[in-house]
């Protein structure tokens, strides 16, 4: 045999007996799971441009400490599902309703800021229309690539720019909503309603769950709802004596968002044997944020109830904002260092804070099961 021929046996020999199995090792089945792209839903903890295209930019000094500027996210920073694009060695994602300058190559966002999962809350978004969005998104983007596909001379820069068809399957969907569910709830009904209500909510995000996974979705990251009794706002404005706990949180705010998450637990066992595919992952994002607000001090951050930018003067001034009430100016502009702060507005956690719950989450020890992202594949 010829050298030339002889290298070419060995190949084909070598492709028949390791490429297979690297291969397989390559899509998820021994190491990690690569997902090709990430789809995200959710409210203003993981939105990246989406409510800022939509209505008013989100302005200065939000994104004062990473991007320079404002970038569309109600932080100083990143977002937890920025450090998560990190970690998967993504590009940021972009807000599926940001038309300038946008990339869907490796997912898009559908969250946007005030969103709820029921329908009627503070955002327009809710949680279904998102999962409307995303479906509208998918095909839009089935029809656009085969053409460039079936006509490959023109036009083809756009290809770089959006997702691949056969990826849709492949990529992991992940969902963080339900706080204003709870947050509109209290403004407007007691707590004892919003209990009431957990059911219909719950109904509500299984519906598009399964919505997801009849669009071929597969692999599914679901974040619990944290302790919005522990966020600086809900602190202030509580005046009924006896309702803080130990670490200076709202005590009933936070068991109604113990009792969502008691059931969101139980209807995702419940969704792993309905949709037989699946892979869900449930991270206990509120577990994640109550450790960093017990430890607060030890971790390098001011009190949890101090914030950064806005103010609070039994109303809620934003960020950023010059605002005269009753005749009183209010600056709202930034303090100093907010890598101090463990809550940047008041609302919504600093950069230095989801790092730090990133960092705790992405290894899989708020997990169930107990799985690091690029394994999510792997649930069962
Ligand atoms: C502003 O003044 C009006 C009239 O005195 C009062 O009813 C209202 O509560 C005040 N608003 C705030 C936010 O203080
Ligand atoms: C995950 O990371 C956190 C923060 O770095 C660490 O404290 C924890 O022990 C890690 N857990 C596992 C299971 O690796």
């Amino acid at each position: 045999m010829d050298p030339l021929k002889l290298r070419r046996v060995l190949l084909i020999l070598f492709l028949g007996f390791v490429g297979w199995p690297m291969l397989l090792i390559g899509a998820g089945g021994l190491g990690s799971c690569r997902f090709p792209a990430v789809y995200n839903f959710g409210d203003s903890n993981s939105d990246t441009g989406g409510i800022s295209a939509a209505f008013n930019v989100i302005e200065s000094p939000n994104g004062m400490t990473f991007f320079g500027h404002p970038s569309g996210r109600a932080c100083d920073g990143r977002l937890i599902v920025d450090f998560i694009a990190e970690k998967l060695k993504f590009p940021y994602l972009n807000a599926y309703l940001d038309s300038v300058g946008t990339n869907f190559r490796h997912g898009a966002n559908f969250a946007t800021g005030g969103s709820s999962i029921r329908p009627g809350g503070y955002s327009p978004f809710h949680l279904g229309l998102q999962v409307s969005q995303f479906i509208q998104f998918k095909s839009r983007t089935t029809y656009l690539y085969n053409r460039l596909q079936s006509n490959n001379r023109t036009n083809i820069p756009i290809k770089s720019s959006i997702a691949r068809p056969q990826e849709f399957s492949k990529a992991l969907y992940m969902f963080d909503i339900a706080q204003n569910d709870l947050s509109y709830g209290f403004q407007h009904s007691s707590e004892e309603q919003v209990r009431a209500s957990i059911p219909d909510i719950l109904n509500t995000f299984s519906e598009a769950v399964q919505q997801v996974y009849k669009e071929g979705g597969r692999y599914f990251w679901v974040h619990n709802t944290g302790p919005v009794g522990c966020l600086p706002f809900s602190i202030l404005d509580n005046h009924r004596p006896g309702n803080i706990d130990s670490i200076g949180c709202v005590k009933s705010a936070n068991e109604v968002a113990q009792e969502l998450n008691r059931q969101l637990k139980n209807l995702l066992v419940k969704l792993r044997k309905e949709l037989p595919l699946a892979r869900i992952t449930l991270i206990d994002m509120y577990s994640a944020k109550y450790l960093l607000v017990s430890k607060a001090k030890t971790e390098g951050f001011l009190s949890p109830v101090s914030f950064c930018c806005g103010s609070f003067h039994g109303f809620h001034l934003n960020c950023g904002k010059k605002e005269v009430v009753n005749g009183t100016v209010y600056e709202n502009n930034a303090c100093k260092d907010p890598s101090k702060h463990i809550s940047w507005d008041g609302i919504h956690y600093s950069e230095a804070a989801n790092l730090w719950i990133a960092d705790h989450i992405l290894n899989g020890s708020f997990s169930d099961p107990p799985l690091p992202i690029d394994k999510a594949c792997q649930a069962l």
